[in-house]
């Protein structure tokens, strides 16, 4: 999500979590997990290997990962050509941001042709030959499916608009203004002011909860449900495995238009903060996401559905996975994304929270993304960003959630933000600048080696500039170096796949009242295999001590599976543990 919009939504989600925090203290605390594997209710998935609970899922943003024709912008045969680094890492499915033809006002999330690739990636031959690539070296290829709008250069939006008795018209939202220049109501953009745009032609508004240029779609109108169903079945016929679904919350508005209601303060755009009261969240989305299950459950493979919504409860995150888990295997969890904090208690939270969700659905956790300043510096203090950065790569890689990766954050990538508007490419951020500048900074050129383009290009200019960081943070060098950032994600991704208790093991916190560390079993049926996870959030070295014996765990010392900073020895007791300011501990329970 955007950045604005988390800061627009945090206000007033400040006064929900207060009240969570109130009626969880009143409750007793939620049972722990049990060793047994829990019948999971009804899914239409029932194939043993659900490859999506297992997987290291690697978000690609197309035009920044590898040029391949010199042009500065990255491309299609770019990213078939790093495959074997993306093999190497650990990666099971990549996520790739739209490709598709686009006017890139939005930087392809505004289509124009929803099955066809944008000249500037490559060609529908080249896409065919990355899938089968990925397929040979098991890497499996996630589309991003953007259902809420399309471009203003769609086909489907120049018909709408061409008459109001066009038949494509109420494939969009048209609606009259209250009088001259007056939209129809309040409601307003994520990307800054009125949500409608009057058009001479017809003389009505359409409404767009993005940018002007990205008019929403009518989802009530049942030939646009078919439409959109047929773009799932084209790239699934491609042997695509799954989509990840842009911004799903958004698809319905209120029909009555009733306006949104005004909050205290302005945005970073100058207008009045409001709530989305009736253009997020509508309960309709859901009967959308069943259908768009059925849509993908015909195919064979287990094909995957992650969900893009910044779902403000854990009960509405919960909802995603659909009342008989038959919605969304993966909803994202923002959450988890936004502490924007080194906090213990407030992560064992958010983990419990999830990880008991009353459906068993498999949580599914990030950091970073193309719409989010980059984790190095979220979570960094300024001094220890580095040990910080592994930290969180050890808490996205040990839980029993499904971790997704952006590019780049494997090797310590920062945010790199532009310092002059004339330089800003994301619209978001020349309409907010200064108080929002964007998502360029997250979206800098893979830093591949030391070179000037930093192998991402042999262009005079790239399309974003390279980070200076890039002499330093870059693959080539972090590959050779056993205390990179970069080996530091290698080995535990290595960890996750190949120790039972890490890839298959139930979650539960113990020393639940520590303030600083942050501390996990992961274990297999009767304790079989068990990891404990320990994680110091603090800037002070600490000692720990554990007591297991009421988790159903045998042993009584730990063998370290990975640590960082190292510890003295391979071999540790369970009381008394020194560890480092922001220090990683992985060890088996022996
Ligand atoms: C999602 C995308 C973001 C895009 C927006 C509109 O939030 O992640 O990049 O701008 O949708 O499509």
């Amino acid at each position: 999500m955007l950045t604005h919009e988390r800061s627009v939504s945090h206000h007033f989600r400040g006064g929900l979590i207060l009240l969570l925090l109130a009626v969880l203290a009143a409750v007793p605390a939620r049972p722990q997990q049990s060793d047994q594997p829990k019948a999971t209710p009804q899914s239409s998935q029932t194939s043993a290997d659900l490859w999506w609970k297992h997987a290291v899922i690697y978000e690609i943003y197309p035009r920044s990962f590898q040029d391949s024709n010199g042009d500065g912008v990255g491309d299609i045969n770019g990213i078939a050509s790093r495959l074997d680094y993306l093999k190497d890492l650990g990666v099971d499915a990549i996520w790739i941001t739209p490709m598709y033809p686009s006017p890139q006002i939005d930087f392809g999330y505004d289509i124009a042709d929803y099955e066809a690739i944008d000249p500037q990636y490559g060609t529908m031959a080249d896409f065919d030959h990355l899938v089968s690539e990925a397929n040979k070296r098991n890497i499996r290829v996630i589309m991003d499916w953007v259902p809420n709008h399309t471009s203003d250069q769609n086909a489907w939006f120049l018909e709408s608009r061409s008459s109001r008795d066009n038949p494509k018209r109420d494939w969009y939202i048209w609606r009259d203004g209250k009088g001259a220049g007056k939209p129809p109501n309040n409601w307003q953009s994520w990307f800054g002011h009125s949500a409608w745009q009057f058009d001479e032609k017809t003389g009505q508004y359409y409404y767009h909860h993005f940018y002007v240029q990205q008019p929403d779609l009518n989802w009530r109108n049942p030939e646009v449900r078919k439409a959109m169903y047929d773009v799932l079945r084209f790239w699934l016929d491609k042997g695509v495995a799954g989509f990840r679904m842009d911004a799903v919350s958004r698809l319905f508005e209120d029909p009555k238009l009733h306006d949104d209601p005004i909050l205290p303060g302005k945005n970073a755009f100058g207008d009045p903060n409001i709530q989305h009261k009736y253009t997020d969240n509508l309960p309709e989305v859901h009967e959308v996401l069943r259908e768009v299950r059925q849509v993908v459950d015909k195919y064979p493979g287990n094909p995957v559905l992650i969900s893009e919504a910044d779902e403000p409860t854990i009960e509405d995150l919960d909802k995603m996975y659909g009342p008989n888990n038959d919605e969304v295997q993966l909803p994202m969890d923002f959450k988890i994304a936004d502490v924007n904090k080194l906090s213990a208690p407030e992560f064992r939270k958010l983990l419990d929270e999830i990880e008991f969700n009353p459906l068993d659905g498999q949580p599914y956790f990030f950091f970073s993304n193309h719409d989010q300043s980059r984790t190095w510096d979220r979570y960094g203090d300024g001094v220890h960003n580095d040990q910080i950065a592994k930290l969180m790569a050890a808490l996205l890689l040990t839980t029993h959630a499904t971790p997704q990766l952006y590019y780049g954050e494997e090797l310590g990538t920062r945010t790199t933000t532009p310092t002059r508007i004339e330089d800003v490419k994301d619209p978001v951020g020349r309409t907010g600048w200064p108080k929002d500048k964007g998502r360029d900074g997250e979206r800098t050129p893979m830093q591949w080696d030391d070179s000037k383009d930093a192998g991402f290009s042999t262009a005079a200019k790239t399309w974003l500039p390279i980070p200076p960081s890039a002499a330093q943070y870059n693959v080539a060098l972090e590959e050779r170096d056993p205390n990179s950032i970069f080996s530091f994600y290698k080995h535990v991704i290595a960890l996750r796949k190949d120790v039972p208790a890490l890839r298959n093991g139930s979650y539960v916190a113990v020393n639940r009242d520590d303030p600083n560390v942050l501390a996990y079993l992961r274990k297999t049926g009767h304790g079989a295999d068990s990891v404990l996870v320990a994680l110091n959030m603090s800037a002070e070295p600490r000692t720990v001590s554990f007591r297991l014996q009421g988790f159903g765990v045998q042993g009584n010392s730990l063998q370290v599976l990975v640590a960082s900073p190292k510890q003295a020895s391979d071999q540790l007791p369970l009381e008394n543990i020194q560890i480092a300011p922001f220090a990683v501990l992985v060890a088996r329970v022996k």
